[in-house]
Order: structure tokens, then sequence, then C-alpha cells
């Protein structure tokens, strides 16, 4: 049995997630978990919510909350969320858990050690008022671009011009208000990626086959301007981990936290941890995964992101374990993704424009959705969401084709044979040629999978699902039946198989629609069909079964109008 350690970019604790953000890493993360764990592999999927820097203390001022409320209530909700569009993480951890407290000073304890951190004093703007320094975003003031007067520090949201808080006429605190601002000298501690640069570009050149998408990102990153720069590690923040070396206080860093880029990708780690500390575990059932001396030799890690995330997993964090000269696990495989865009443009949180993962599931069930972003995952570019082809895909793929399938075969053998799986008869040509073609795709979407070709995968699943209505189609067990009963039976036998067969292939795409198959078919078999012909005899004559309710509903042409006005946004 192998092992697979997965993990997807954690989301800011910010906000509810839209489909984009889904597509780009928890969604791939979980296609890929559930398809390793169906072949019988050991995994660890570990996803958690990243709850530290501005953005977390912005939403929480924005909701009136203190920010460790906030972050708690708010994890709640994305692990509900997550759990009712079938995430099946092993663990959801919370970047602010003790657990990454303490391996978040671990390692910058190691890295000091090391020789690979140092300090820089800095100039940074100081809220007298607040009693505290702000971070650019939290600096207002008007544009000397376009005269905005709500420009923040670090951009124009009006004419999108990147500023400097110092560009800011009449800049005052976005806390208070407070014009009461001084600039003043700030201490930061910086990891020193470029000493390491030689290292870090050996590690990606040795990962032949990463996608383009990654290394092309990667290599910029390593090669453009002045090559890999050395990154500032630590904030004038309250909220976050404080500095510490280890378990020992840092002179000089003391009210200050580690920036968010350096505890969020750790917490993957500490996730693992949290996990098995909730089950009662000892230490050793987490380090069995990240410690190479410990066991996670034969293990293989695989990331999943949106692109923006690719400098961080394949640069900085990198930087991190290699520069703590410990036997951690590097990542073997790193999965990006490009852009999900929404009708014509761009999901838009503060616009409320395009779908959130909550809305989603108010309007349909999670199958739907994980059907039509996995076989349109922005893999090769950005791809679009348009009202249009959900509703094709919905129609046609499982509407048409799977769905059809199920009830056309278990409504007719209910009515000629009831509902049990009907004896006589034997397979001619027809069926073993039918046997044969599944048996090729099959080998074709494992192939897909087990590279994490998610469109391609999804296209293949298609076709299976296509040749089975093929079949019935041609077979026409109804016809059959008024002169051949016992051909029929065979026909029919082999149909109510096949609904198992494609439950148990289907389930990392649309695992709710495969439990409803499993549960009609009265079966909890999860076997992967390693042998086609094996697996279509599973279902043995005499079994019994009940006819599922309708799996897919289509989607009229009124649902798709009127939720295409709702999810428009409040302005183009
Ligand atoms: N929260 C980040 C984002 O949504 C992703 C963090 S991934 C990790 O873009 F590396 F930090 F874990
Ligand atoms: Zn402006």
């Amino acid at each position: 049995m192998a092992r697979h350690l997965i993990t997807s970019a954690i989301p800011y604790i910010n906000g509810i997630k839209h489909l984009g953000n889904l597509v780009g890493s928890q969604l791939p993360a979980d296609l890929y978990a559930r398809y390793l764990r169906g072949r019988g592999n050991e995994v660890m999927f570990i996803c958690a919510t990243d709850e530290h820097g501005t953005p977390a203390e912005l939403a929480a001022k924005k909701a009136g909350q203190p920010v460790a409320v906030f972050c708690a209530e708010m994890h709640e909700v994305q692990a509900d969320i997550a759990r009712r569009f079938g995430l099946s993480f092993d663990h959801f951890g919370r970047s602010s858990s003790e657990r990454n407290h303490v391996l978040t000073q671990h390692f910058a304890g190691k890295l000091e050690e090391n020789g690979h951190i140092r300090e820089v004093e800095e100039k940074q703007v100081y809220s007298i008022d607040d009693g505290r320094f702000l971070p650019d975003r939290y600096i207002e003031g008007t544009c000397p671009n376009c005269g905005y007067d709500k420009a923040r520090g670090d951009q124009c949201e009006n004419c999108t011009k990147q500023l400097d808080p110092t560009d800011l006429i009449n800049p005052r605190s976005a806390i208070s208000g407070s014009t009461n601002l001084e600039v003043r000298a700030t201490k930061h501690l910086y990891l020193k990626q470029r000493a390491m640069r030689d290292r870090i570009e050996a590690w990606i050149d040795s990962k032949k086959d990463w996608p383009i998408l990654t290394t092309s990102i990667a290599k910029k990153w390593l090669n453009d301007g002045d090559g890999l720069q050395d990154r500032g590690i630590t904030r004038d923040l309250d909220w976050g981990i404080p500095v510490k070396k280890g378990d020992q206080p840092w002179p000089g860093m003391e009210g200050k936290v580690f920036y968010v880029w350096f505890d969020a990708p750790i917490e993957y780690i500490a996730a693992t941890a949290e996990g098995t500390d909730a089950k009662g575990q000892p230490d050793s059932a987490w380090r069995r995964w990240w410690r190479l001396d410990e066991g996670a030799e034969d293990v293989t890690y695989t990331q999943f992101m949106g692109k923006d995330n690719v400098p961080f997993h394949t640069l900085s964090f990198p930087a991190t374990i290699i520069g703590s000269n410990e036997p951690w696990k590097l990542v073997d495989y790193i999965k990006s993704f490009n852009y999900l865009t929404y009708d014509g443009g761009q999901f838009s949180t503060s616009q409320g424009r395009g779908v959130f993962m909550d809305q989603a599931l108010s309007i349909l069930p999670a199958d739907y959705w994980r059907w039509w972003l996995l076989s349109h995952a922005p893999e090769s570019g950005d791809s679009e969401f348009t009202w249009d082809n959900f509703q094709q895909s919905v129609n046609k793929d499982l509407a048409d084709v799977l769905g059809n399938f199920v009830s056309r075969i278990t409504k007719f053998c209910r009515s000629k044979f009831g509902e049990v799986v009907p004896e006589g008869g034997t397979y001619g040509p027809e069926e073993e040629k039918l046997i044969a073609d599944l048996g090729t795709r099959l080998r074709a979407y494992e192939g897909y999978m087990s590279h994490t070709e998610i469109r391609k995968a999804a296209a293949e699943l298609r076709a299976i699902w296509v040749l089975g209505n093929e079949y019935l189609q041609t077979a026409a067990p109804w016809s059959t039946f008024k002169t051949d009963p016992e051909k029929a039976a065979a026909q029919v036998r082999l149909g109510l198989n096949l609904i198992r067969f494609y439950a148990v292939l289907s389930a990392p795409f649309i695992p709710f629609a495969a439990d409803a198959m499993l549960a009609g078919m009265q079966s909890d078999n999860r076997d992967w069909p390693e042998d086609v012909a094996a697996s279509l005899a599973l279902l043995a004559p005499g079994h019994a079964f009940t006819t599922p309710e309708v799996l897919f509903a289509k989607i009229s042409d009124e649902q798709r109008e009127e939720w295409q006005e709702r999810f428009k946004g409040i302005r183009d």
C-alpha cells in the first residue's frame, strides 16, 4: 500500500470562497485524494484556514468582532461548507493553532541557528493614537493620481495605481481615522533566500515531471531581474504568531509576529499534527508523514494550488525546509491552476459578482458543481464559467448520460423482473465488446487520474458512461424481452452491474451521486474494478435493489436566466 500526502492551499479566513478558489486547489485535491483512497492507497489529505495577516484583521474589524472570535466562527463556517461540498479532508486545521505556533517558532529558530536570518531596519508609518505601526493597507488618503479620497497605502482601488503610503495626500489611519502619523524605524527578520538560490534551483531542476505552469513560474522568480530576493518574515502586528527562537524570546523582536506567508505553509505540517492530536494519537502518527527519518521516505507528497501561490511553494517554503537542515519532507509534485473567470469577467467578492460556495449549495447539490468545475478545470489556461455552459454540462453529461442510464435500466428491470438482479441468459459478443471497450477506457482514466490530468480524466469518465448508454440503446432489452426474455435478463443484469461499476469510478468526481447509486444497488462494495469482467458480475442473480430517485434534475432555461441575473453583481 503506497502512502500519499496531499495538501490543498489553505484558504484565507476572511470570507467564504467563490467557485474559482474552490476549483483552484481544494476540489482537485479532493478528487485526487478520493481516487487514491479508492485504489487502496493510504492517504493523508490536509487543508486548513489561513488565519493571520491583515486580511483577517480587517475582516474581523468589519464584522465588529475580536479577531480570534471572528476566526473561530469563520473556521466553522468554512469547515461546514467544505463538508457539504464533499471535501474529504483527513483534517481541516487552523493556522492559528498551538501546533502551528510551536512549529513556526521552531523553524525560525533553526533558520537562525543555521545563519539564514538577518535583521533589517526599515522605515514604517506609525500611528501615535492607535499605538501601532500601520501596514500599507491600513493607511488611507487621497490618490495623487486620480484624487480618489479612499485610496489605500498599497494601491488606489479607483484607478488601480500601485502606491507607497508616503505617496498619499492627507494620509490617515484606516483604523481610527487619525492623521497623527509619523515614520518610525522598525527592525525585521529577513530570510536569506538569495544565498540558498542554487540549492533551490537544483531541487526544482530535479523535478522533471512538474507541470509547465509550475516550473515556469518558479524559474521566473529565480531568474528575473535580480533573481531570488531575501524576504521579510516578520510584521509589526498584534495578531499572528509571536516571533520567538524556538521557545526562547528573540531580543529586539518583542511585540512582533511572523508574516502570514511564513507560517501558512508550515500549517500543512501542523494541521497533520492537529488531526492526529484530535484522534488521541502519539506524535509518531503525524511525524511518519513528514519526517524522512521517521517513515516519510516512502511518502509521495502532492500539493494543489492556484498559480499565484506557486512562488511561495516552489521557493519560500522549500527555503524554510531546506534551511532548517532537518529531515522534513519536501513536496514531490506541485499541481497548479490558472484562473476561473465568471461570465466574461472576474469573480469579485466586493461586488458580489459570481457564485460563492454557500450560494452554490443553496441552489443545487454539490455534485452538479463538482462535475462542472472539475471537467472544466483551468489547467492549460484560464476557463470561463457561463450559465449556458453549466446548464449544458449538467443536462447532457449528468442527466442525459449518467442519470438516464441508471433510471432506464432500473425502471425497466422493476417492470419486467421486479427489483432483483434477474437470472438466466449468457453474455454474447456485444457484451464482450462492451467489457473490452470499458477496460481500454478504464485504463486510460486511471492514467489521467494518477497524473492529475483532470479534464482528460473527466472526458474519459464521461466516455465510459456513454459506452453504457450506447450499449443499452443497441441491446434494447425492452425489445429483446418480447422475443428472448433470457437474453434480456442477461442484458439487464449487466446494466445493473454497470451502475455499481459507475458509482465506484465516478465517486471521486460525484461522491454523493455515487453513494446514492450504491445505496440503490444495495451494495457497499467499493472495490476498484481491477478486472472489469469480474467487477461486472459482482451483483449476482437474485440480489435485491431499489430503484433510485432521479439522480440529476435538469436545469431549466428559466432557472438559468434567474441565476444569471441573481449572481451578476451590483455593478459591471
Ligand atoms: N491563503 C493563501 C491564498 O488563499 C494560500 C496559502 S497556502 C499556504 O492564496 F501555503 F500558505 F498554505
Ligand atoms: Zn487613484
